[in-house]
């Protein structure tokens, strides 16, 4: 399939473009099958570097003509690179003119130019741009773009471009042309162009300081009705960036479209987002809560790289967390404070550290893992993962820690004081946050921080604590270690900000005093370990404290604490900080899956005792607790995270441990349920906000808990509830908890609920996946989910060459439904294997994230494990593999 051989790229083989582009016109003659591209550079050579040859990339493009200072050249190819060694020489610019066309009806890889549902869309980052036109496909190139887009007006009516619309007007046989200028310099990669029938939401906004600006959401027919609360988002991010970070919305318009067929989540393309629908297209009976405060964070994670990403970008991909982590931190500030109240940031927080365990650290250990600055690649698509992302984000949240939110904003500032308008590096930006804070502990330990940067794996944080009763002393001995990742078998210390506090046994608030320190402080205190191991010693400690360590998750590492089951009882019930609370409970609720998982003897029905139950009845009735924390703490560790924390994993046993877990959960407790679901189930009108979104979860998890305890009993009483339910909710939260209830406790209802949700939602494309992805993902009983797979795979919906799609179903099952993937007769692990195969053929991104389904195989049991390798090496046998998915394999296989 390819012919560019798989060879690994080095971040230290790094060195400045030969040659800069000033600006670029580019005129589209836009036709499904076969589009004219006409590229005109104004290009310069870089006196800084040797004189070389002029090599641009190209993928999949027809060229038919290459002009230097309108005069024909003599040209060749090297590979995929168009070389233009006889340029003028000298610093003088010149004018370089190329003439391709490319098929974007047959582009299934949706990179470069596509088309879908008859519009066009285009998606460059990290190197699409060069399967439009020839270009140097590098982020340190920066350039002026004026696009001139001309295609039939009756079917094209709406022609986009990043930047201000100057010029529209009619051409001949009903064609018609639209001119943009983007007014800054951007990469290639933060090109777009979209052209289609489409229509927008407006809203018009004056800024803080007096701007107008026009916001529009462009969708098909038809979804107006949806983009409501896109538009609100998109209001939000622009006033929260004016008022947190001083940052303001740099352009006139600010455009975000909707594409129902697109790789990722969505782009942010300069003044032109293109975003997948799922992240735009809302409303109460179509999307769900979990929707919704998805779409804010999208949108706003869009439109912060405006800043982060846009104005100042990367130097090169391997910085791509430079503006990556950077606006993630962004945006889960962002949703931290619109949700406003303490709990609900908390509830934000607790599901972000969720995220970041489930996924990020299972990479971190895993064939696959990588620094946050990776050292080399060989496929920049398969390092946009969690690690860049949610790693990154908690990096620079860490650097906020060390330098507090004041001197944090003020790194902000200084950083683009610095380097507005220029591509650089991660260095840059964590040295601006130091040199504007130039008393702390990062500045202090700036190097030693970095270590953050260039070491993956995710360092253990082992504390042990003695109180000395006589000295009236406790202290906490702290240490670090970090496991050997691919490539790296040894790893310096790390700097790790621990928020800590001490309890008393009645849960009270200790002060805080080291011996050092001249008087006790109360509350939160920060300290930084930066050594192998460092001793803390506490005075005028009255009593044995309970520590409450890592306090909001300060720091991503895994943190042990030998816990007495009194001790976390009582964070559980008392600490201050809300994320120790929870995770007090997932700490009891995982040392008795753990006891289930190891023990001898096969699960019981009896997994959980008094102690935890009646915790969690607590937890459940107390009046103080806001529904959506109570939802959180009451959702026992799934099973990916259980897998991560033993070192052999059979993922029956450990599914059916946690299926017994929550089955006692839900019969000992189902008065306390019935009590929860009547306080919570009416939430009146619907608001998307964190109180009312917190009860129908609350309320969700009841129903769910109900019907599997009816399950056991054989009442019919809490499904029939749930059926009527499904049938009048009053939006879709609510209407497909009902539904998952009956799915997830495998009640017979569930079959004709099923059938009528379909139904009626037939025409809304989101709404299936949903449905499709419920089935896939259902509890697996007696091995009935791969049928049921196999099945929907054949259903008329269904299409996989549409990512969502494909991933509503495949990745549905083999990513998130371990108990049905992991089967003794490695009938999943074949599945896995012909459907990696058969999409790598149509689109190698989605291809390559489904192959990682199968990282962590080394850790399974027998038969699982040998099952699996052979899985994955059946897949690296085939001779045509991309890149992509070839990297993927290949690294699992490594030893
Ligand atoms: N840069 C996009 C984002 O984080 C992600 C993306 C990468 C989208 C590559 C498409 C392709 O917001
Ligand atoms: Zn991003």
């Amino acid at each position: 399939m390819r012919e560019g051989q798989a060879t690994a790229i080095h971040r230290a083989d790094y060195t400045a473009p030969a040659y800069w582009i000033d600006t670029v016109e580019l005129t589209f003659d836009l036709d499904p099958a076969k589009t004219r591209v006409l590229n005109k550079m104004r290009l310069r050579r870089n006196t800084e570097v040797a004189a070389q040859a002029l090599r641009l990339d190209g993928e999949e493009l027809n060229l038919a003509r290459v002009l230097v200072n309108g005069q024909g050249t003599s040209f060749k190819m090297d590979g995929n690179q168009l070389v233009l060694e006889n340029l003028p020489e000298g610093p003088d610019a010149f004018d370089l003119e190329i003439f391709t066309t490319c098929n974007p009806a047959k582009n299934t890889k949706l990179m470069g130019l596509y088309v879908s549902n008859d519009s066009f869309f285009t998606q460059c980052e990290a190197e699409g741009f060069r399967r439009i036109t020839y270009f140097l496909d590098r982020p340190d190139v920066m350039a002026s773009y004026t696009v001139t887009l001309r295609a039939d007006k009756a079917k094209y009516p709406v022609l986009l471009s990043n930047g201000n619309l100057v010029e529209q007007g009619e051409l001949e046989e009903g064609r018609h042309f639209a001119k943009w200028v983007d007014p800054h310099k951007k990469p290639c990669y933060l090109f777009a162009l979209v052209a289609g029938k489409l229509v927008a939401r407006e809203q018009r906004i004056r800024s803080r300081a007096g701007h107008d600006h026009l916001l529009q959401v462009f969708v098909r027919p038809g979804d107006l009705d949806k983009t409501e609360h896109a538009m609100n988002s998109l209001m939000a991010s622009v006033a929260w960036d004016e008022a947190r970070f001083g940052l303001p919305l740099d352009l006139e318009r600010f455009m975000i479209v909707a594409t129902s067929d697109f790789n990722m989540g969505a782009m942010e393309n300069k003044g032109l987002n293109i975003f997948n629908t799922k992240y735009v297209l809302a409303n109460q009976a179509t999307a769900t809560d979990a929707d919704f405060s998805n779409i804010e964070s999208v949108v706003g994670h869009e439109y912060f790289h405006n800043w982060t990403g846009n104005r100042v970008t990367c130097q090169d991909w391997f910085q791509l967390s430079l503006k990556e982590g950077l606006t993630v931190f962004r945006d889960q500030e962002f949703s931290q404070d619109l949700a406003g109240s303490p709990s609900a940031r908390a509830v934000k927080r607790i599901e972000d550290v969720r995220v970041l365990r489930t996924a990020q650290f299972p990479e971190d250990a895993g064939p696959m893992a990588h620094p946050v600055r990776p050292d080399s690649y060989i496929e920049i698509n398969n390092f946009y993962t969690v690690t860049i992302y949610e790693k990154g984000a908690e990096v620079v949240r860490m650097m906020q820690t060390l330098v507090g939110r004041e001197g944090f904003a003020k790194g902000m500032k200084l950083y683009f004081e610095r380097h507005d308008g220029q591509a650089v590096t991660c260095d840059a930006f964590a040295q601006a946050i130091a040199d504007a804070n130039p008393g702390s502990e990062l500045a202090q330990r700036l190097p030693q921080f970095k270590h953050w940067y260039s070491q993956a794996g995710t360092p253990r944080v082992q504390a042990i604590g003695r109180y000395d009763a006589e000295a009236h002393t406790y202290t906490l001995t702290l240490s670090q270690h970090c496991a050997p990742t691919p490539g790296q078998a040894l790893k310096e210390p790390f700097v790790i900000p621990l928020n800590l506090g001490l309890l008393d046994t009645q849960g009270r608030e200790l002060p805080l005093q080291l011996a050092h320190w001249p008087q006790a402080e109360t509350g939160t205190r920060t300290f930084v370990l930066s050594q192998p191991s460092e001793t803390l010693t506490f005075i005028n400690v009255d009593s044995a404290p309970v520590p409450s360590l890592l306090r909001d998750f300060s720091a991503p590492v895994v943190l042990d604490y030998a816990y007495s089951d009194d001790e976390l009882l009582t964070l559980l019930a008392h600490d201050s900080d809300a994320f120790n609370r929870w995770e007090a409970g997932q700490r009891l609720a995982l040392a008795r899956a753990i006891k289930a998982i190891t023990a001898a003897e096969a699960p019981g029905t009896e997994v959980l005792d008094d102690a935890y139950l009646r915790a969690m009845r607590q937890v459940l009735a107390d009046p103080h607790l806001d529904a959506a924390f109570k939802e959180l703490v009451l959702t026992l560790p799934s099973e990916t995270y259980l897998a991560e924390q033993l070192d052999v994993v059979d993922p029956q046993r450990i599914h059916a441990v946690r299926e017994a877990m929550r089955e006692q959960l839900a019969r000992a407790l189902q008065a306390d349920w019935q009590q929860a679901w009547e306080v919570n189930r009416d939430t009146g009108g619907y608001r998307p906000d964190p109180e009312s979104s917190g009860k129908r979860a609350l309320a969700g998890l009841a129903l769910t808990m109900l019907c599997l305890a009816a399950r056991h009993s054989g009442d019919t009483v809490w499904p029939g509830k749930a059926l009527q339910r499904f049938k009048d909710a009053g939006n879709m939260t609510d209407r497909f908890n009902a539904l998952s209830a009956l799915v997830i406790s495998g009640h017979e209802l569930a079959v004709p609920a099923l059938a009528r949700f379909h139904a009626l939602f037939k025409n809304e494309a989101l709404v299936i996946d949903k449905w499709f992805s419920l089935q896939a993902g259902a509890p697996d009983r007696g091995g009935n989910v791969l049928g049921a797979v196999r099945q929907l795979m054949g259903h008329p919906d269904f299409n996989l060459r549409n990512p969502n799609r494909a991933r509503s179903v495949i990745f549905s099952y083999c990513s998130a439904n371990p108990g049905a993937f992991h089967r003794s007769d490695a009938a999943g692990y074949v599945f896995w294997a012909d459907r990696v195969i058969e999409l790598d053929a149509i689109n190698p991104q989605v291809a390559a994230r489904l192959a990682r389904a199968l990282d962590r195989w080394k850790k399974l049991a027998e038969p699982y494990r040998s099952a699996a390798r052979e899985a994955i090496a059946r897949v690296a046998s085939k001779a045509e593999l991309s890149n992509d998915v070839r990297e993927v394999v290949t690294r699992a296989l490594a030893d």
